[in-house]
């Protein structure tokens, strides 16, 4: 009896999966469509189309436990539910001064068929350019604290494309992009040759980092990343060279689990970003979206500014971050004996202020100011900074005064070398220093192999990390700026002091590697700005002759460092060059003083991820506008309607382009600046160089 109840049962649920697997269910929303079913072994899929072209083939989804039951099949459909949401919000800052959140949302509810009959939601969100889906753990008996060992999620692209790349690192995202097909996905040789990255970890030679670019041969653009990445690791995509299916490899712990969590609980978005124009993808507020609103309520406090530092003479040998020449020099006593080359003492410190002050920059960051630098990376040491103690030289109390009585906020500088556990300790006293001495914004660092040790810079626990960092900077009132933490997914929106990363090459390692080839800066925007705004540190007018290496130059025009505050964006802007570099050109500084960091609105002008990218943004609360055109290798004539602009208004545009004979290897330094009465009829042709840029600022005439 018992045993014909048993076939009797396991014969209606077959019959149930049969009738299920063939059942899709769908949601869309103009273009795009997202497909949801269960496979004949009960596991959960999906395909995304965009109007007749497919994105994501059938791909599987799920979550793997570790030492649990299997959790990845066996599902039935117990229910679906759908809603549609269309509203508004303002974000504290940004590119555009309102976003709109509009999407149809589609719930599945499953519902394993094998006891302990456990519960997984799949929310999926789709919107005008593309989707999101995340899983969910519901409340329940048998599903509470559990351990992710991996994640199921496929992404089965539809052919060959040609993908942006960077390899998919534990620890680092500092590499150069490479662009390939799909089919050619290699991330050995790009890993090993990149000896100036200080920490690289990628046992995976197929793996690539997200956001990860594609272009199809169908033209269609696809960008594939994250949203609100929290409690959780990050994802990197293990690449089939065949098949083209691309898998999610989710960064491990020192123990080689990936996320610890208790239910009720969900993951991160999963992105998928999808247009036939590459501009709408550089327009896009998915991510955004995905995220959740501010924390912060009362945000005044929260300005975007732009800085300069004393930074960029240590990045180029100029100066040091430490005081003595290394650990061991000291005087019998045991105090540091000076080198003579520390760059963060008080009167070059105040030389900066001068300058910032002297020409409306907000912000001055100094690097090296405090104690440890002597050997503060590379050991894997727990305690090497205190942030507190001061060099000798570095008068904290004068430069305070100085700064506040030239109007300049002062940025800090906490580098942890990779030692979270000692900063976590420190924190408190390290922010209540910030309050006490006045600065208004953070720059934080990760260089060098993290500790708690065997732990990546993104996996759960660093994650967690570097946002209680930020809720830390929040209740002090001071604004973040983080240097080497995990690629961001958005979570500005949530945090809106937490206003840049790096996360990427910036331009520095233009000042000690082989440097940035030209076409950089045409693909970063495409993949690690679309997560968040990058601290890329643009500005640089000395482009070559900086370092004893002849080898060593930036690699673009000084246009196309100017065009980079509108195609980079940041609300934390650096003017990245010394004084003295940036007074030999003061005509061209010009741009830099004047240009915006919060903005009314962007257009996308016109763009190719490697090729080009041109960019208009309006200044919040005023009548200005500010382009921004970059180009790679290559040189390029381009021609921008300016239809944009009020009707009925009269304009100046200034425009500061590559001169004639500018090219980034040759001659980066040419350039010329223009100045022209426009109008919304009017059509600016640019010729950029090789490797070369314009920027332009058009004001309403006086
Ligand atoms: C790497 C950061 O990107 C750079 O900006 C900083 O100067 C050094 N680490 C030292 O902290
Ligand atoms: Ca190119």
């Amino acid at each position: 009896m018992k045993k014909v109840f048993i076939s009797l049962l396991s014969l209606l649920l077959f019959t149930n999966m049969q009738a299920q697997q063939n059942k899709v269910i769908s949601a869309g929303m103009n273009k795009v469509k997202l497909d949801f079913m269960l496979d004949e072994e009960g596991q959960p899929q999906y395909a995304v189309s965009y109007g007749e072209k497919g994105v994501i083939k059938k791909s599987a989804l799920g979550i793997a436990l570790a030492n649990d039951n299997a959790f990845d099949k066996n599902f039935e459909l117990t229910g679906t539910e759908k809603k549609s949401v269309d509203e508004t919000w303002k974000p504290v800052w940004g590119e555009v001064s309102q976003i709109r959140n509009h999407y149809q949302q589609l719930t599945v509810h499953l519902k394993q068929m094998n006891t302990p009959r456990r519960l997984l939601d799949i929310v999926f969100r789709i919107f005008e350019d593309g989707v999101g889906f995340r899983y969910e753990f519901p409340k329940q008996p048998d599903l509470k604290y559990f351990i992710v060992s991996g994640e199921l999620t496929e992404f089965n692209l539809t052919g060959d494309h040609k993908a942006f790349w960077i390899p998919g690192d534990y620890d680092t995202n500092e590499y150069p992009y490479v662009t390939s097909k799909i089919s050619e996905v290699d991330n050995k040789q790009m890993v090993d040759t990149s000896t100036a990255i200080a920490v690289r970890v990628a046992p995976d030679r197929y793996a690539v980092q997200t956001p990860l670019m594609l272009k199809s041969n169908n033209g269609m653009y696809i960008n594939i990343h994250e949203a609100a990445l929290v409690n959780y690791p990050a994802m990197q995509l293990h690449v089939d060279n065949h098949s083209y299916q691309l898998s999610v490899n989710l960064v491990p712990d020192a123990l080689g689990n990936k996320a610890y969590l208790h239910a009720p609980c969900h993951t991160p978005w999963r992105t998928i970003i999808v247009s036939d124009k590459a501009t709408d993808i550089l327009a896009s507020k998915t991510i955004l979206n995905l995220n959740d609103p501010s924390v912060i309520e009362n945000t005044s406090w929260i300005k975007p500014m732009k800085f300069v530092g004393v930074w960029w003479e240590m990045q180029t040998g100029k100066s040091t971050w430490s005081y003595a020449a290394n650990a061991d020099s000291t005087t019998t006593d045991g105090n540091l004996i000076a080198s003579g080359l520390h760059g963060a003492n008080t009167a070059n410190v105040k030389r900066y202020i001068d300058f910032a002050a002297q020409n409306g920059i907000g912000g001055v960051l100094v690097e090296g100011w405090n104690t440890g630098w002597e050997d503060w990376f590379g050991n894997w040491k727990e305690n090497v900074f205190d942030f507190v103690t001061p060099y000798p030289d570095f008068d904290v109390n004068a430069i305070t005064q100085y700064a506040a009585a030239k109007g300049v906020k002062m940025i800090m500088h906490n580098e942890t070398s990779g030692s979270a556990t000692n900063y976590e300790r420190q924190m408190d006293t390290a922010f209540r220093f910030m309050n006490k001495f006045g600065y208004a914004a953070v720059k934080t660092g990760y260089v060098g192999k993290i500790i708690p040790r065997g732990e990546h810079h993104d996996g759960q626990w660093m994650v967690n990390h570097y946002i209680r960092v930020a809720q830390k900077a929040a209740e002090y009132k001071v604004m973040l700026d983080a240097h080497e933490p995990v690629r961001p997914t958005g979570l500005q929106r949530t945090y809106p002091n937490w206003m840049a990363s790096e996360a990427g090459r910036g331009n520095e390692y233009n000042a000690f590697s082989s440097g940035n080839p030209p076409e950089h800066e045409t693909i970063m925007p495409f993949t690690r700005l679309m997560g968040g705004p990058m601290d890329y540190t643009p500005g640089i007018f000395k482009i070559k002759g900086y370092s004893n290496n002849p080898e060593r130059q930036v690699h673009t025009t000084l246009a196309k460092q100017l065009a980079l505050y509108i195609t980079m964006y940041s609300p934390l802007q650096m003017a990245a060059d010394l004084p003295e570099n940036y007074e030999k050109h003061m005509d061209a500084f010009q741009f830099i003083k004047d240009v915006a960091v919060d903005w009314d609105d962007t257009k996308i002008i016109e763009a190719e991820p490697g090729d080009y990218i041109t960019i208009a943004r309006k200044e919040k609360g005023a009548a200005n506008w500010f382009i921004g055109a970059i180009t790679d290798e290559n040189s390029r004539n381009t021609t921008i309607p300016l239809n944009f602009l009020d009707k009925g208004t009269k304009y100046v545009a200034t425009i500061y382009a590559d001169a004639d004979n500018a090219g980034w290897k040759d001659n980066p330094e040419a350039y010329t600046i223009k100045r022209m009465a426009v109008t919304t009829a009017t059509k600016l042709n640019l010729k950029l160089a090789k490797g070369g840029g314009a920027a332009i600022s058009i004001k309403p005439q006086p």
